[in-house]
């Protein structure tokens, strides 16, 4: 058994985690940034790093003892290269390195991006299904909205047993579908992070006609890439051009002040245009990520179609994705909510496959924000 410690540190989370070969999770640990960047309204990438600082040698402990094991148990340390925020890697780089030297157990660097891709192999070996490959993947967060075809690679097994090839066929030509989220949020006093609150506002039964309607979003060129930017600029000047929103929305924001930021809490200081609104904005957010989703499995014929990253946590993105899916013949999965957003099991999953395909890092690894992954 090869057990790997798995540390991500790309953006606002801190997280260690100890996977056995490339599959099991004997622990996962991730503390959360959210409260400290909450005041404004997204990362701050120099917060981000003093507080991995903090965190990352707890969060490692805590790892190795929820897997009951010592340091000197493990196997190799794998460790995020990139993309994300340089500062933020770094801290993780550093201490993964370090630990490596001290230790003298093999270094791994991990693509953050194939990280969220190991998650859904995670989730599918725990609920004891295989996600036949090739594959669509769409990989969908506040940084990231990309689309891969995913092949086997250098093996013939369907499963983990090889390195995995990636190859872009689409991706945001501006913001990224859970920056849309967290921007909509913030101009209607939702505070943050919008994905979770708006996908809870969005499905409370409400007759309310949509205030607004948002059609198609067309992009010129490849049929496979996103736009999130005009749907945002949409609900915006929606928002400008009627003044009736401005008093709820400064109500939820003297609530967000006395720190009422809970779904329960915000609920009331919504009106039913309000919900309105948000039930369009992500109908909208979803029926693009699926439609452009679906058509490149149609393109290139895949069986199955896997969904990670944040913004793959929410409820009408996975009931639309399964709907779809069973009326083309295609399996859909999805990693669980706790593996969806930004984790460490998935960058030890990761680091098995190039683990076992002996591709090592040395202590001349750097970060590279903006790692490409295809
Ligand atoms: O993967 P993640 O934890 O970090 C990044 O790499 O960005 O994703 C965070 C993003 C945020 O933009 C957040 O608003 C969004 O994922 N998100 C959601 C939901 N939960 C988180 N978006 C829509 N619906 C959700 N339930
Ligand atoms: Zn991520």
């Amino acid at each position: 058994m090869t057990r790997i410690l798995g540390i991500e540190s790309s953006c606002d989370e801190t997280a260690a985690a100890v996977v056995a070969d490339g599959r099991e999770i004997l622990s996962s640990v991730v503390a959360s940034q959210i409260d400290i960047h909450r005041k404004y309204g997204g990362v701050v990438p120099e917060l981000a790093s003093r507080e991995h600082l903090r965190q990352i040698v707890t969060v490692v402990r805590a790892a190795l003892s929820q897997a009951g094991m010592k340091l000197g148990e493990v196997d190799a340390i794998g460790v995020t290269q990139g993309p994300g925020l340089v500062g933020a890697l770094l801290v993780g780089i550093t201490y993964g390195k370090t630990l490596a030297v001290a230790l003298g157990k093999p270094l791994v660097s991990v693509n953050h991006l194939a990280g969220h891709v190991h998650a859904v192999f995670l989730e599918a070996f725990k609920a004891g299904r295989v996600a036949k490959l090739p594959a669509v993947c769409l990989i969908v967060s506040g940084g990231h909205t990309v689309l891969y075809e995913v092949t086997a690679g250098d093996s013939d097994r369907q499963d983990l047993g090889g390195l995995l090839r990636y190859r872009k066929i689409g991706q945001t030509r501006d913001d990224a579908a859970g920056e849309a989220y967290d921007k909509v949020a913030k101009l209607l006093g939702l505070g943050y992070p919008g994905g979770p609150i708006l996908d809870r506002l969005a499905a409370v039964p409400n007759g309310a006609p949509a205030p607004v309607k948002f059609g198609p979003t067309k992009t010129r060129g490849n049929p496979l890439d996103f736009s999130f930017s005009g749907l945002k600029t949409a609900v915006l000047y929606h928002v400008r051009e009627h003044p009736e929103y401005a008093g709820e929305i400064q109500t939820r924001e003297e609530a967000l002040q006395r720190g009422e930021r809970k779904f329960e809490q915000l609920l009331p200081l919504c009106s039913p245009q309000t919900l309105a609104l948000v039930r369009e904005f992500q109908s909208a957010v979803v029926r693009d990520l699926v439609e452009r989703t679906m058509l490149a499995a149609e393109q290139l014929a895949v069986e199955s179609v896997m969904v990670s990253g944040g913004v793959a946590a929410n409820s009408q993105l996975r009931t639309t994705f399964e709907e779809r899916a069973r009326n083309m013949g295609i399996e859909v999965f999805f990693p669980s909510r706790a593996l969806s957003t930004d984790n460490a099991a998935m960058i030890a999953a990761a680091a098995y496959e190039r683990f076992r395909a002996g591709i090592f890092a040395d202590s001349s690894l750097n970060a590279d924000p903006s790692l490409a992954l295809a």
